[in-house]
């Protein structure tokens, strides 16, 4: 029998995790084990997508490859997704890392018209190319951890002229890269210093004029807000949430970082595809996630490490409970400076004790789900984007084992 033409045949791999549960959708955490790890497995490339995933010797009777790629007993796994990060800002906040150590908290620093307004003021003054230099020099950072794809979210801007700007930068970037970038307006990260008596009237200006210029130049797919005490109260979340769902924005929230007002409950009820966080999640938020089963709950596990901070999202409730979860980075310059998955996936296991298994679901398959991409990126399929992440690693369980150990490189045709 002839065999077929395929451009790229992957093979040696040590083992590999295609993540494909064969149905669309999230994975539960006990269903985890019987997702297909192959041990002798190998991949078809043909035209930038998987034509077939098989034994190595069923692939080598089947397909005339233009080349063989050799893995030398590497893993291989989807290409990581990052489901949750700030790449449009211009300037580092290395300094707060001091002031904190003087035993400043990051809201106290906040207050004080530094974090993330400190941000704002430095995109500000950022030209667009100026600004998109820096997204590129993001995105390298996460290809070098191996992250393929990335939600991106602007929010440093707090403009109108500002937020294009940004977003434009997230789209340039993804251009000069190849990073394959999901965008999230984050119009509402904080009220800016102008609005501070008016916080309304701010509001009032992300939803009539904003939220409708930022859709119909269709600079993002998905809309987002900081639910906080010191950002946005629920109320005035609601009032920005429901336009953004009404011009048709999906919606990914932030919620119960440090205040739990009840943004968990708000966001599900409106639908919305994640809520990330989570740290101070109540009994009434997590029955929401429960019984939406569609919300995905957005751990960011490496966060309360870079801010001092005791309490972690309650992981092991949320996957017991059966809610889909995705492990995101939340790179940005305040908060989490790191652009790694894989020490992501440190934390995950050590501070929320998710096992590797349950950390590379939430950074493949579970975090392209949350953003719509299910179907084609997040596993190793037939008809899948050909993006992947190798992980020069002897097995699983070492993911996220060697803290400070980058075992994570892409591959792509
Ligand atoms: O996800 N919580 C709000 N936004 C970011 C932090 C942004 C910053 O500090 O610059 C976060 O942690
Ligand atoms: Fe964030």
């Amino acid at each position: 029998m002839a065999r077929k033409p395929c451009d790229y045949l992957l093979c040696g791999i040590g083992e590999l995790y295609t993540m494909d549960s064969g149905s669309p959708g999230f994975v539960a955490a006990p269903d985890l084990e019987s997702l297909p790890v192959l041990a002798n497995g190998a991949v078809a490339v043909l035209n930038g997508k998987v034509a077939f995933v098989g034994s190595e010797t069923e692939l080598k009777e089947q397909y005339e490859p233009a080349e063989v790629v050799n893995l030398k007993g590497a893993l291989l796994v989807p290409g990581l997704v990052d489901a949750h990060t700030h790449p449009a800002f211009a300037e580092g906040r290395a300094e707060e890392f001091d002031w904190r150590a003087r035993g400043l908290s990051y809201l106290e620093i906040a207050k004080r018209g530094g974090g993330i307004l400190s941000s704002v003021r430095a995109v500000r003054e950022a030209s667009e190319e100026e600004l998109t230099a820096q997204v590129v020099a993001h995105f390298q950072r996460m290809q070098a951890h191996g992250t393929v794809a990335c939600e991106a979210k602007s929010g440093y801007g707090l403009t109108l002229e500002d937020e294009v700007k940004s977003l434009r930068a997230i789209k340039a970037g993804a251009e000069a890269t190849g990073m394959e970038v999901l965008p999230t307006f984050l119009g509402a990260h904080m009220v800016p210093q102008e609005f501070k008596e008016k916080p309304d009237r701010y509001v009032e200006i992300l939803c009539e004029e904003v939220l409708p210029a930022i859709f119909e130049q269709g600079l993002a797919r998905a809309a987002d807000v900081f639910i906080e005490d010191h950002a946005f109260t629920l109320e005035r979340a609601e009032r920005y949430l429901s336009r953004a769902s009404d011009l048709g924005f999906a919606l990914r929230v932030h919620s119960d970082q440090f205040a739990n007002v009840g943004g968990t409950e708000l966001a599900v009820s409106l639908g919305a595809e994640s809520v990330d966080h989570l740290e101070v999640l109540s009994d009434a938020g997590l029955d929401a996630l429960v019984t939406s089963g569609t919300t995905c709950a957005g751990l960011l596990p490496t966060v309360p490490h870079f801010l001092r901070q005791d309490a972690d999202a309650p992981a092991h409730k949320l996957l017991k409970a059966g809610v889909p979860w995705f492990v995101a980075t939340d790179f940005n310059p305040g908060s989490c400076y790191t652009a790694s998955l894989p020490e992501a996936a440190h934390f995950a296991r050590i501070r929320l004790n998710l096992t590797a298994l349950e950390a590379l679901a939430g950074m493949t398959l579970h975090a392209a789900t949350s953003l719509g991409a299910g179907d084609r990126l997040g596993r190793i399929a037939p008809g899948y984007e050909a993006r992947f992440t190798i992980l020069d690693l002897p097995d699983l369980f070492h993911f996220g084992y060697g803290l400070g150990e980058n075992p994570a490189r892409i591959w792509s045709p």
